[in-house]
This record gives C-alpha cells, sequence and structure tokens, in this order.
C-alpha cells in the first residue's frame, strides 16, 4: 500500500515571520493526521529556518529545484548537496512554472532528476500538459514524453525513488481543478504506462494531483484509485487549509 503524500509548494511566498505562524500552525495540528506524510517545499533562503523549526517533528521538508551542476562559477544557482545539508528529503523537479518561465526542457528536468536522486533526495517530477494539448487530446502523449526522458535517463528502477506529480498546467493557480475523474484517467495511464515496463515500480510510485487542490476538494480527488496525494501550492499557505487536506489523505 502507498503511504499517501501531501506537499506544500510554497513557490516564492512567505517571509521569516510568516513562514514561522504558518509551521507553528502545522505542527499544532499534525497530530490530526494519521495516515499522510506531509511535507513542506520552501524558497532555498528559508530551509535553514524550516529545518530548525521541523526538526523532530513528523513534517518532512525541502527545495522547489536544484542545479544540475554540483559545484563552482555557476552563479545563482544552488546544489543538490547544499539542500543536502539542510537535511531536506524533497526536491521539486520539472515544475511547469520552471518549464515555462525559465526554459527547463525535458531533458534539463531528467538531468536534475537525476542528480537529485544521487544525492539522496527524493525527486517531484512534475509533469502536465497545456490548455490547448487538453483540448487537442495529446494529454498522454505529452506527460508520456515527459516521463520517458527522465526514464531514458536514469532508467525505470530509479523512478521508484521518486515522486510523480500529475500536475494539469492549466490548473495551476487558476481555481480550475480538474475532475476526480479527469485526474483519475491520467493517473491510471501514468501507472499503466509504468506497469508495462516494471510492475513493481508502478506498484510502489506515489503519483501525486497537483492544481487548486483545496480544502474543499482534497477528499474526493485523493480518493481516486490511482491518486497517492497532492502537490499544493495556494493552499498550502494557511496551515488550516493545508491539514485539512493532510487529513483528507487520511
Ligand atoms: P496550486 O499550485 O495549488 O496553487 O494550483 C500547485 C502547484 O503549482 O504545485
Amino acid at each position: 500500500m502507498r503511504q499517501p503524500l501531501v506537499a506544500g509548494n510554497w513557490k516564492m511566498n512567505g517571509s521569516r515571520e510568516s513562514i514561522k505562524a504558518l509551521l507553528d500552525g502545522i505542527k499544532a495540528g499534525i497530530g490530526a493526521v494519521n495516515k499522510a506524510e506531509v511535507a513542506v517545499c520552501a524558497p532555498y533562503v528559508y530551509l535553514a529556518d524550516v529545518q530548525q523549526q521541523l526538526n523532530g517533528s513528523n513534517v518532512s521538508w525541502g527545495a522547489q529545484n536544484l542545479s544540475t551542476e554540483a559545484s563552482g562559477a555557476f552563479t545563482g544557482e544552488i546544489s543538490a548537496d547544499m539542500i543536502k545539508d539542510f537535511s531536506c528529503k524533497y526536491v521539486i523537479v520539472g515544475h511547469s512554472e520552471r518549464r515555462s518561465l525559465y526554459g527547463e526542457t525535458d531533458e534539463i528536468v531528467a538531468h536534475k532528476f537525476e542528480v537529485a536522486r544521487n544525492a539522496g533526495l527524493v525527486p517531484i517530477l512534475c509533469v502536465g500538459e497545456l490548455l490547448e494539448e487538453r483540448e487537442k487530446g495529446i494529454t498522454e502523449e505529452v506527460v508520456n514524453r515527459q516521463l520517458d526522458a527522465v526514464i531514458n535517463r536514469v532508467g525505470i528502477a530509479a523512478l521508484a525513488d521518486g515522486v510523480i506529480a500529475y500536475e494539469p498546467v492549466w490548473a495551476i493557480g487558476t481555481g480550475k481543478t480538474a475532475t476526480p475523474d479527469q485526474a483519475q484517467e491520467t493517473h491510471a495511464a501514468i501507472r499503466q504506462k509504468l506497469a508495462s515496463m516494471d510492475a513493481g515500480v508502478a506498484e510502489k510510485v506515489q503519483i501525486l494531483y497537483g492544481g487548486s487542490m483545496n480544502a474543499g476538494n482534497a477528499a474526493e480527488l485523493i480518493g481516486m484509485a490511482d491518486i497517492d496525494g497532492g502537490l499544493i501550492g495556494g493552499a498550502s499557505l494557511k496551515s488550516d487549509d493545508f491539514l485539512t487536506i493532510g487529513k483528507a489523505a487520511g
């Protein structure tokens, strides 16, 4: 049985003060979350604060991006080992905002997955189609292409060391959630694709849904057979909402 995972993606939000209050709220209520693992992915500069505040709690933490490079003359970049230095468990790779705003190709994302995994981080690999791609009926093709880039680089077995987040781009930050059936359809297709290569990996890998998941719709989405939790943007910035999603996951 796959453990549900509810991961917050804070994006470029918060301040030292607001993050302290948010984490205090999460820690105070985490006892009511029974089954799911809860994690937060913070901006780099707050990782030390997050580590200090979450150390010894049941909440995991991670970063939102990493460099493909190990060290050297890469101004402004952050390496996997630096992220590890703050005891991060997770790192998001290939978020659609990184792909669309910062030019991350499937190949760069695959490289980041590899580097994260090699450093002992758990990459949360984001995949998902644009609205025009869904309208053209090529959702599966797009998601398969994004997955194949990673599988071709690291191999199917290595995929089991990561988490997949299916995030339809048209649902991110728009308040337009995929219906549970729509999401389940793509999640099932992803799992089937993995199963055609390695049944064990397909059974093990958690596939999260992301895109306007909130306190009101989480239970129905996470209740679907192949949805193993959520990657939460906006609703992860309010501890009550975020914990409600954690509870909805069991
Ligand atoms: P959202 O973001 O929950 O604000 O739609 C999800 C994400 O981008 O990971």
